[in-house]
Order: C-alpha cells, then structure tokens, then sequence
C-alpha cells in the first residue's frame, strides 16, 4: 500500500471523498502535500511544521497531520522490509 493508498483509507475512515483535503488550514495544506513530503523523507510532524509549515498556526491540524506521517512511514517501512 503507498501513500495515496493511505490517504485512501484516512479518506474513508473519516468519511470524506477522495479529493484532496485540507489538514492544515492556517497553513493551506492538504493531505496530498503531507504524504508527499512523508515520501520525499520527512519522518514526523516536527520536521514537516520546519518543511511546509504544518501547525504553525493554531495547531489543530497536529493530530491528523501525525497521523498521516506515521501511516506513511509504516507503509515505507513495510514495504522496506
Ligand atoms: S490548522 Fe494547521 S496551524 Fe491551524
């Protein structure tokens, strides 16, 4: 399962369609953005606040945001392995 395959399952755990999702309001950034920079390296929400300025704002995003990055770090680990 990639990435996007991820951001299909969050899509469907939270019940929302398939087009790309803002996570980060204050911030403009969307779930594709996330996963894309967990592939192109960024391991935890620190380093991505520092990359795309995730929860520099209010901060409510944190929580899905690490979500993303930790589901896409397990997926690149599973299939390192
Ligand atoms: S929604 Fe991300 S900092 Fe406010």
């Amino acid at each position: 399962m990639n990435c996007n395959a991820i951001g299909v399952a969050i899509a469907n755990t939270y019940q929302l369609d398939l087009r790309p999702m803002y996570v980060c309001i204050c911030k403009a950034i969307t779930d594709a953005d996330i996963r894309e920079a967990a592939e192109a390296g960024v391991a935890d929400v620190e380093h991505l606040t520092e990359r795309l300025g995730v929860g520099g704002g209010c901060g409510t995003c944190l929580d899905m945001a690490e979500e993303i990055i930790d589901a896409c770090r397990a997926n690149q680990l599973a299939y390192a392995a």
